[in-house]
């Protein structure tokens, strides 16, 4: 019998001169954030991120998945406060999705886009955090420096997301509690209403449905990207924002907001790099604020150890010690490495990288097993073939072990679970299980 070792591994070449930490596999938790945020690895049934974003083109009834995503990570942190260090972003918003001020269908939308996501390594608030971050990228916005390590609410926070109707008063007093001055208050807002809209089942009186009874969806902007058009429309008094516009004074909150402090903001923002510069910053803050003695990670980079350019010359090929150490003869315990077709993703390229990842799928003899592997990789370019091998130690794969192979592991749609688990590498076990 052959003992099977699935598993994957993506390499790089370049930049962490100046990381502090230095990368030494296996690191689960983050190999499991960088894959969703760099790589975009797909959820259990096979669907990533990037993909349910739809390249920032809005759906068929004006529903704009992008900001969908953005609206929730504020709801979620709009009841932080940031003196007392309660609250922000923690998920709390899956317990609060019945009350008033967390109106509309976007929400239990973007509650059922993450539902498989999180999991043993990343909380349910990591993935709200990395869904505004690649939201905002893949509609042309800033790329926003991402933690990680926020943990999870298990009951309702306190109610006080800002709505409409209240008065500039309230929403600076919400957007002092939250940590923001005034005119952080306008760029906030400046920036979360650079897409989507406001929608007639959830604000009916703010945007009726027209009199064939259609319900609509009026955008804040006229643009579907993550762009300074919101400021530059309402500062050349072309918008349309129903916020801005819209003849009842009492619900145009952005208006009230937007012309607090005489424009002067706005007028800041309105170039596209000082809109997207701030807009980055800002937002870095949002997904920030967490409940005291949350402790977040360094801003997350691409894998240290990447083959930051495809070379189809390029030969990668692993080797393997057996159980006890020890070499195989000629050779034998080695297998060639192969290229996947995946296609670069908007935040790799935005790092500067076209990484071409490998997968490797190797029999390992039973009898023999293995210990630790490690890589060649020869670019055929003439000069020596170069050494992976995790700084020096190898690849370690520890004995005796039960290790979950989440590659061979499935779950069918009728609950018909089959886990795959290698324990020591001296067996794989298949078991299936209907719950
Ligand atoms: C005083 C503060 C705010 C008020 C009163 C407010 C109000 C609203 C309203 C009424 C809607 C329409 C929702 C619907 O029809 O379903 C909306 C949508 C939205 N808001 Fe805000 N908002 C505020 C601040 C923010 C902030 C700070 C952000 C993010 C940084 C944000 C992001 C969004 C986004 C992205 C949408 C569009 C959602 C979609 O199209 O599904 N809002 N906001
Ligand atoms: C304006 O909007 C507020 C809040 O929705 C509502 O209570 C009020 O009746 C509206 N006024 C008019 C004149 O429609
Ligand atoms: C702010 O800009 C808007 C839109 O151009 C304009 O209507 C308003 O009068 C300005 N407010 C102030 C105080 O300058
Ligand atoms: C591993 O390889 C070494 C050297 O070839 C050999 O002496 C040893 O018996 C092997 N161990 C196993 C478990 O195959
Ligand atoms: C990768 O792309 C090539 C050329 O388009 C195709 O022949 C090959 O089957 C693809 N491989 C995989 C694993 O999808
Ligand atoms: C596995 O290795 C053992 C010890 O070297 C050898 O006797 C056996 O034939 C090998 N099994 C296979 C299937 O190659
Ligand atoms: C459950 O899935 C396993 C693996 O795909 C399959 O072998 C088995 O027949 C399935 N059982 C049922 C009852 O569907």
């Amino acid at each position: 019998m052959h003992t099977m070792i699935l598993a994957r591994l993506s390499f790089a070449l370049t930049f962490f001169s100046t990381a502090t930490w230095a990368y030494h596999w296996p690191e689960p938790k983050f190999d499991a954030i960088e894959a969703l945020l760099y790589e975009q690895s797909p959820e259990p049934h096979g669907v990533s991120l990037t993909a349910i974003l739809n390249k920032c083109v809005p759906g068929p009834t004006g529903e704009h998945t992008a900001a969908e995503w953005v609206r929730f990570a504020y709801h979620d942190m709009a009841t932080h406060n940031a003196e007392a260090g309660t609250g922000g972003l923690d998920a709390s918003l899956y317990y609060e999705l019945d009350r008033q001020e967390n109106v509309g269908l976007g929400m239990r939308v973007t509650s059922f886009d993450f539902v498989d996501f999180p999991g043993k390594y990343v909380s349910r608030s990591d993935i709200i955090a990395i869904g505004t971050v690649v939201a905002v990228a893949e509609c042309g916005g800033p790329t926003i420096p991402l933690r990680m390590g926020r943990v999870d609410a298990l009951v309702a926070g306190p109610a006080g997301v800002p709505e409409p109707q209240q008065d500039l008063a309230s929403h600076t007093a919400s957007f002092r509690r939250q940590g923001f001055t005034q005119s952080e208050m306008i760029g906030l807002v400046a920036c979360g209403h650079t897409f989507g809209g406001v929608r007639t089942p959830d604000f009916p009186d703010i945007v009726p449905a027209t009199a064939d009874g259609s319900q609509l969806v009026v955008t804040f902007d006229s643009t579907p990207k993550f762009d300074n058009a919101i400021v530059t429309e309402y500062l050349a008094g072309t918008t349309k924002n129903p916020l801005v516009v819209h003849p009842n004074r009492t619900v145009t909150s952005d208006l009230r907001i937007f012309s607090s402090d005489n424009n002067v903001t706005m007028k800041s923002i309105s170039s596209p790099q000082a809109y997207s510069k701030r807009c980055g910053d800002l937002l870095a803050r949002m997904l920030d604020s967490v409940p005291k003695g949350v402790q977040l990670s360094e801003v997350i980079k691409p894998l240290p150890v990447k083959l930051a350019t495809k070379n189809p010359e390029r030969k990668v090929t692993m080797f393997w010690e057996n159980r006890s150490g020890g070499k195989c003869a000629h050779n034998a315990c080695s297998a060639p490495v192969v290229s996947t077709n995946d296609t670069t993703t908007t935040l790799f390229q935005r790092a500067g990288m076209s990484p071409q990842k490998y997968r490797f799928n190797t029999p390992i003899n039973v009898t023999t097993s293995v210990s630790k592997f490690w890589f060649e990789v020869d670019e055929n370019d003439g000069k020596k073939p170069q050494i992976y091998n995790n700084g020096g130690t190898g690849y370690e794969i520890q004995q005796d072990r039960v290790l979950f192979v989440p590659e061979l592991s499935t779950n069918a749609f009728n609950n018909n679970f089959t886990v795959v688990v290698a324990v020591g590498f001296r067996a794989v076990l298949v078991f299936s299980k209907i719950l």
